[in-house]
C-alpha cells in the first residue's frame, strides 16, 4: 500500500496533537484518584471523631458538628471522585464502579442522604439522635466498599 506524503504528514500531526491531550487526561485521572483517597480519609477522621463522642470518650463540642458538616460536604462532591479512567496504579477502585454504574449510583446516593441527616443531627448535643443518624452512614460506607473497593494488594 502506498501512503501519500500528505496522509503521513496528517497522521504525524494527529499523533503530535493527541499526545499532550492524552497526558492531560492521565494527569486528571491521577488527580481524581488523589482527591478520592484524601476525601475517603477525611471521612474516616470525621467518623472517628463522631464515634468517640457517641462512645462517651469526648464531650460534645462544635468539632462534632464540624466533623459531620465536613462529611456532608465530602458526600456532595462524591460524583466528581469517580470519573472513568481514574482507577490508576495503586487504586483499589473496582471496575464494577463503571460497569454497574446504576447500582453504584444507588450506593452513592444512600451515602449522601445519610451524611446530610447526620450533619443535621450533629448540629446540637443530642447523643441519641447523632447515634441514630450515624448508623446509616456507617452502613453506606461498608455497603459501597463491599461491592466496589478491592481488598488491599
Ligand atoms: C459510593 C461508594 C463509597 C462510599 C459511600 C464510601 N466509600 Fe470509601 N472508598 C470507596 C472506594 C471505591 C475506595 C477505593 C478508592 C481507590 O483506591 O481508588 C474507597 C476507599 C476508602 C478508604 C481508603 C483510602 C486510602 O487510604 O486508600 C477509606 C479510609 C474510606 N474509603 C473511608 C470511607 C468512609 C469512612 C466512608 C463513609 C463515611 C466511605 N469511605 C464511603 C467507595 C466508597
Amino acid at each position: 500500500m502506498k501512503v501519500s506524503g500528505r496522509v503521513l504528514a496528517a497522521a504525524v500531526l494527529a499523533a503530535f496533537l493527541a499526545a499532550p491531550a492524552g497526558m492531560a487526561v492521565a494527569q486528571d485521572a491521577k488527580d481524581v484518584y488523589a482527591k478520592r483517597v484524601d476525601t475517603m480519609r477525611s471521612n474516616g477522621r470525621s467518623m472517628g471523631a463522631i464515634s468517640r463522642f457517641v462512645k462517651g470518650e469526648v464531650e460534645y463540642s462544635p468539632a462534632i458538628a464540624e466533623a459531620a458538616a465536613q462529611l456532608d460536604a465530602n458526600a456532595k462532591i462524591y460524583p466528581t471522585l469517580f470519573t472513568p479512567g481514574s482507577a490508576v496504579e495503586g487504586s483499589r477502585a473496582k471496575p464494577e464502579i463503571w460497569t454497574n454504574a446504576a447500582d453504584f449510583q444507588v450506593k452513592l446516593t444512600a451515602f449522601q442522604t445519610a451524611a446530610a441527616s447526620l450533619a443535621a443531627a450533629a448540629k446540637t448535643n443530642d447523643k441519641a439522635a447523632i447515634q441514630t443518624a450515624m448508623g446509616p452512614v456507617g452502613a453506606a460506607c461498608v455497603g459501597c466498599h463491599q461491592s466496589y473497593q478491592a481488598p488491599p494488594k
